[in-house]
Order: C-alpha cells, then structure tokens, then sequence
C-alpha cells in the first residue's frame, strides 16, 4: 500500500484527478464526506486529506510514503525528503510586493511581513539588505496598508488580492509550483511501486 498525503482544498483535488487518470483512483475519496483516509486495495493507494502545510511533516516521518506540496512549503521548512516531480499545476510565485510607489532607499531596516521567513530571508540575505522580519499566519497584505510593515513576501496566483488592496508586485523572489515528495525509507524499500506510480503521473503533467 502507498499512503499518499494529499493536500486539502484546490489544488489536491486537481491532483487526485492527475492520480485517478495516471490509474491511481479511489471512488470513496470522491464521495463529498467529512472522511480524511480513503483506501483502494485494488490499485494499491491509500489517500489522506491534509492541511497544506503539513504534508510535508508526514511525509518526513513516514506517516505517509508519498505527498503532494508546494515549493513554498519545501523551500520554507527545508524537509529531508526528496523531490520526484514538478506537476506543474498550483502554479504562482513568490513576489515582494508593497505599494506601487514603494522604494527602498535603504537608509534603514527594511521592515519585511510574511508567512515565509525563511525564504524571505534568504533572498534579502541574497542582497545583503537588512531587513525585520515579521512572521504573521494570514492576511497578509494587511501589514503595509496598516503600516506594520513596509513590505510583504507571499504568494502572489492572479494577483487579484494585491489588485484589491491596492498593492503591487515589486520584484519576484521565485516561481512555485507542486511537487510529489517522497520519504527517503519509503522510497528505498517501495522503488519499484513509487517509480511505477511517477512515470503514469508523469503523462498526466501539462505539458
Ligand atoms: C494566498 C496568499 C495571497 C493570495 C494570493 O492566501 O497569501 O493572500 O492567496 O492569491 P491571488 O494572487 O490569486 O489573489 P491564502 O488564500 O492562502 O489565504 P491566507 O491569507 O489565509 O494566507
């Protein structure tokens, strides 16, 4: 049995449609239910519905073999798991954005808002800018109009939220997409079903 940790909401729906027509479908899953664990002994999958960013926590610990996260996730936790495929689907990007009259004189600490301080870090640590890091969960594009911040590093899909309050792209940090992650054990000891399942989920990628 490979146990699959799928990421709750859009995008793991989009990719258990790429996993049932790569031959990996499971009917219970498609019942709209409150149910987090669906298994189909016939193909050998057993699914579990996650929050996106703990896909990568089971996986690491071998709660599941195989996972579905975004390259946020990954380049914010660095999790020691191995990479298998971009899907190519979940795309967007991580982008700095602020008011679109923004500039950085950079005559004092850039003060920096963002769900992801690890990858916003790096990058200003990059440019060797300094910078204040404020680690919030949500809402983000709140914290330059309230003046928590003079700058935001976050997910930037259609841009519609930006748009919306008045904010802007200023630089691009790096383009995401979703990755299948696998356990390092699992992928030792199931090779041969893991890259079984890779090569038909790999038809299934846009191209
Ligand atoms: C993400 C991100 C932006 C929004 C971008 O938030 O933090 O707020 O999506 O999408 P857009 O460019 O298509 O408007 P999410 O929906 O995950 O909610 P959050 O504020 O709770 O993080």
């Amino acid at each position: 049995m490979l146990n699959i940790a799928l990421p709750k909401g859009r995008l793991g729906e989009r990719v258990y449609a790429m996993l049932k027509a790569a031959g990996y479908a499971c009917p219970s899953i498609e019942q709209q239910d409150r149910r987090l664990i669906f298994e189909n002994e016939e193909t050998g999958v057993r699914y579990f519905w996650v929050k996106p960013s703990d896909v990568t926590i089971y996986v690491e610990r071998g709660a599941a073999d195989l996972g579905i996260a975004g390259k946020d996730i990954l380049l914010e936790n660095r999790p020691e798991l191995y990479e298998l495929l971009d899907l190519k689907t979940g795309i967007c990007k991580m982008a700095v954005a602020g008011p679109a009259e923004f500039h950085d004189f950079r005559e004092r600490t850039l003060r920096v808002a963002t769900k992801f301080p690890n990858i916003a870090g790096s990058f200003y640590a990059s440019r060797s800018r300094d910078v204040e890091l404020i680690k919030l969960n949500g809402s983000i594009e709140l914290a330059p109009i309230l003046g928590l911040s003079d700058v935001i590093v976050d997910i930037v899909e259609t841009g519609k939220t930006l748009a919306e309050n008045g904010l802007t792209v200023l630089e691009t940090v790096c383009p995401i997409s979703a990755r299948l992650v696998a356990n390092p054990a699992s992928y030792r000891f199931q090779t041969a079903d893991i890259l079984t399942l890779v090569a038909r989920l790999q038809e299934q990628i846009p191209q």
